[in-house]
């Protein structure tokens, strides 16, 4: 199985790990200030789930990036090549307190974010639902809460719509970075926010 890493251990962070530890799927969760500080963070999460650095975090085949707008240049400096392995996108670019949108020129979010990543395969999700719906149950109403994702590579998208399902989403393919990404941009895409359920 692929090994996981998570950069950036706040709300998203740790509901992304939450969701994992409860479906017994390990990961490394790391933050600016070191393993040290997120000691009760992972012992809280459960079995599992090890705090690590940063670097620990981002070598691992899949790797998720949680971290506010502002910073992910530098959470994302220094980092040897992805050299093809997953980066997970789950960010959206406006930030507390201020909520002003950031100038992306006109490009999907995620298309600013692939340029700080250069060569991995990046794949959008987990960045639409609030972090208690991602750290949730995902069954919901008779059926199961949507988790959208999208990307370039067929190959990344169907390992993370894989981890979707096993986590108990229901996942829908929102096809490229360029189309889908942008749906579920927050703000601007149509699609944040909505909590869905699938059924069947
Ligand atoms: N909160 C939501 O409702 C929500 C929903 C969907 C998507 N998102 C998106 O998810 C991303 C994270 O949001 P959040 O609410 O989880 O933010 P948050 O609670 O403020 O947490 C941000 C995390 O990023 C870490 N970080 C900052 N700079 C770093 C660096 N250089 N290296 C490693 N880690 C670093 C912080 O670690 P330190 O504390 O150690 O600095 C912290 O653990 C944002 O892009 C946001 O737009 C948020």
């Amino acid at each position: 199985m692929s090994s996981i890493g998570i950069i950036g251990a706040g709300n998203i962070g740790r509901a992304i790990a939450t969701a994992l530890a409860k479906n017994g799927i390990p990961a490394t969760l790391s933050n600016s200030r070191g393993p040290d500080s997120l000691a009760d963070i992972v012992a809280a999460i459960g079995p599992g789930i090890t705090a690590g650095s940063r670097k620990e975090a981002a070598a691992k085949d899949i790797v998720f990036v949680a971290v506010n707008w502002s910073k992910l240049p530098a959470a994302l400096a220094d980092l040897p090549d992805f050299g093809s392995r997953i980066v997970v996108d789950t960010n959206n670019p406006i930030e507390a307190p201020l909520f002003k949108p950031f100038d992306l020129g006109g490009r999907a979010s995620s298309e600013v974010f692939a340029d700080m990543a250069p060569s991995a395969r990046v794949v959008k999700a987990f960045n639409h639902l609030q972090p208690h719906l991602v750290a949730g149950d995902p069954a919901s109403e008779g059926g199961k809460r949507v988790l959208f994702y999208s990307g370039d590579d067929a190959g990344a998208k169907a390992e993370i719509g894989a981890l979707i399902d096993r986590l108990g989403f229901a996942g829908i393919d929102l096809g490229s970075l360029a189309v889908g990404a942008r749906l579920v941009q927050f703000p601007g895409g149509p699609l944040p926010a909505l909590n869905l359920v699938r059924f069947g």
